[in-house]
């Protein structure tokens, strides 16, 4: 059985082990360390039989609030974690006050752009080679 839950600093090992199977452009142990405390900083993570199989991760400081990650084990994907680690991150900018939330994400990334749709986010702009190998973002909005 899947559970959500609020990261704490135990879990980086695994985010970071996590992080470097989905991502090619991983934060470091030490970023994740950083992070993690900031009061701006908020994130969960999903377990299953209490191994780390998702996260997500964003920041939100008085109306606005941006999802920085949501990545998902390759073998758990298609079964709504990602949604719901989503729409913990949303609730969470929600308490905290944020109005509106907003994500890059890469053009070619259609599981995460179908993802942030599904969660009602539009698309307000393209970034032309946003991403250190040159591909370019969309930038997506949502109204919380
Ligand atoms: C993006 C990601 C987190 C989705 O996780 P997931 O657990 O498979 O997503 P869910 O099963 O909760 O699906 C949520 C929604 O996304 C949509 N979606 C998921 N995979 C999709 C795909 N391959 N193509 C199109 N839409 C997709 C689903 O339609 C679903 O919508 P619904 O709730 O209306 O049915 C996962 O693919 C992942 O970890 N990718 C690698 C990391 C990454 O790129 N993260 C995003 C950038 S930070």
């Amino acid at each position: 059985m899947e559970k959500i839950r609020a990261w704490t600093l135990a879990d980086i090992p695994a985010i970071v082990a996590l992080e470097r199977a989905c991502f090619s452009d991983p934060w470091t142990a030490e970023a994740w360390l950083g992070a993690i405390p900031r009061a701006d900083v908020f994130g969960f993570v999903a377990e299953e039989n209490g191994e780390l199989v998702g996260f997500a991760c964003g920041t939100a400081l008085f109306e606005d609030s941006e999802i920085w990650k949501v990545a998902v084990r390759e073998t758990m994907r298609g079964k709504g974690l990602g949604g719901a680690l989503t729409d913990a991150l949303l609730n969470e900018a929600k308490a905290r006050g944020a109005q509106r939330t907003f994500l890059e994400v890469r053009v070619g990334n259609q599981a995460a752009i179908g993802l942030y749709r599904s969660r009602g986010f539009e698309t307000t702009r393209e970034r032309k080679k946003y991403y250190a190998d040159g591909e370019d973002a969309l930038e997506m909005k949502k109204d919380l």
